[in-house]
């Protein structure tokens, strides 16, 4: 038995009966075919010069759309319970609300039936990002009706789809839309304003809250939030107060809300320079502590602070410019890293795991994004991410670890399926276990797939 093989089986034997393991996707990402649709942000951002890296558009990404039979029995034949994807809010609506469009439901008619008569559960996403440009120029989610577009949209994909998914979350990372979107400029819309985002984070969750709602309304009975929620270490203690606001706008603002004890103080003293967080509602905050059913988990890699001045090369989304109102420190991620500049670190994992249960109690989480980018080498016989399948081994356990430490931790994801473009990254960077090439299509599975099918089939 090589070292593999007795990783995986030893990794399976951990796993319970009833955990959930699957991969994840989102529309923007991977579909393709962006003429069937409406326009989203992502495609205004993208075809922007300069914004993404390598030029990459929404064509053809995956060309999902036109492959959905065989990338479906790629996904079966990795022996997962679950498949995560998104739903793309143009695509059903083209304009972002008012006629439904009837191309778009039967594209996701197709790929839901797909997953279900292959015998998976699909967990699916509302809001991946691609916001309809339509409501971008009706402001966005700095718009104070965005909850209600939000919550029209949830309802008509329950409406049409809840007969076949019981598991849909409203967002996924707020985080990311409101500071990397409205923060530091480096996603869709592209905007460098500090107080929007702020706003933007609120309506997020407000929005969120109106979704459940909808969706609860329409019948959908396991409704649930994704967020990009890590643990941040201070490396000095002259940092460790900018840490702490640190912590406070990652993860403590979304859980905080969430369990109905409001803004966090430090967060909104700290930001006071920025925004008087005149836009916050009592009645917002109460919209924003609807129950979720279930809170996935995207964790990629901790946040590592420092206030001494470092060059630590690039760290795709970490810089102070995504943290309102925190200066004087930079990120200093220790080796190794990921081709993103990310730490790789398990360890974080089951921390974040354990605190964000002790932060929100009762609520079952789901890990639902988890990988790693790596520069691929395509070997004649094969692409041999050993870094990728050891990230696997070491955070899948490290999910497990959790769990035997009493977290209710009920399921995993791997991100990603495929190959995608990256968003700013482009094609730059691959985060598949399964390797696209944009131009042939042609998919192939890395080691880091082989690995996982192995510990999801030895499963008892
Ligand atoms: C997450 C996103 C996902 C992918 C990974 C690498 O923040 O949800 O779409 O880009 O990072």
């Amino acid at each position: 038995m090589s070292h593999d093989s007795a990783d995986a089986t030893a990794i399976a034997a951990r796993i319970p009966h009833d955990f959930t393991l699957g991969v994840a996707t989102s529309s923007w990402q991977i579909e393709g075919d962006s003429r069937s649709r409406g326009r989203s942000i992502w495609d205004e951002f993208s075809e922007t010069p300069g914004r993404v890296l390598d030029g990459a558009t929404a064509d053809p990404a995956c060309d999902h759309l036109a492959h959905i039979p065989e990338d479906l029995d790629l996904i079966q034949g990795l022996g997962v319970d679950a498949y995560r994807f998104s739903f793309s809010w143009p695509r059903l609506l083209h304009e972002g609300k008012g006629s439904v469009s009837k191309k778009g439901v039967d594209t996701y008619d197709r790929l839901v039936d797909g997953i279900l008569a292959r015998g998976l559960t699909p967990f699916a996403t509302l809001y991946h990002w691609d916001l309809p440009q339509a409501l971008q120029e009706r402001g966005g989610w700095l718009n104070p009706d965005s909850h209600k577009w939000f919550a029209d949209y949830a309802f008509v994909v329950a409406e049409h789809f809840g007969d076949r998914i019981d598991t849909v979350a409203t967002l996924n990372e707020p985080w990311v839309s409101a500071f990397l979107g409205y923060a530091a400029g480096i996603h869709a819309p592209g905007f460098t304003n500090p107080a929007g985002s702020l706003e933007v984070f609120y309506r997020l969750m407000v929005a969120s809250g109106h979704g459940i709602q909808a969706l609860t309304s329409a019948g959908i009975t396991n409704p649930g939030l994704v967020l990009n929620l890590t643990t941040i270490i201070a490396e000095d203690d002259d940092v460790a107060e900018n840490a702490t606001i640190i912590d406070g706008l990652q993860n403590r603002i979304f859980l905080d809300l969430l369990a109905g004890r409001g803004l966090p103080q430090d967060v909104v003293e700290a930001t006071q320079s920025i925004t008087d967080w005149s836009f916050v509602t009592q009645e917002g905050l109460t919209m924003a502590e609807e129950k979720i059913s279930w809170l996935g988990i995207n964790y990629y890699t901790p946040t590592r602070v420092a206030s001494t001045k470092a060059d630590a090369g690039k760290i795709v989304g970490q810089s102070p410019s995504v943290y309102p109102g925190v200066t004087g420190v930079s990120f200093v991620p220790r080796s190794p890293r990921t081709a993103m500049g990310w730490e790789i670190d398990a360890t974080s994992l089951t921390t974040t795991l354990v605190t964000t249960e002790q932060r929100l109690p009762g609520v079952p989480l789901y890990v639902t994004e988890n990988g790693a980018a790596f520069d691929d080498v395509v070997a004649e016989d094969g692409i041999h991410d050993r870094a990728r399948v050891e990230y696997y081994r070491d955070h899948i356990s490290a999910t497990l670890d959790a769990r035997d430490k009493g977290v209710d931790v009920r399921g995993y994801f791997a991100w990603s399926l495929f190959d995608n473009l990256e968003w700013a990254e482009g094609w730059t960077k691959r985060f598949g276990i399964i390797r696209v090439d944009a131009d042939s299509q042609k998919r192939t599975l890395k080691d880091s797939a082989h690995f996982l099918t192995e510990i999801f089939r030895s499963r008892s």
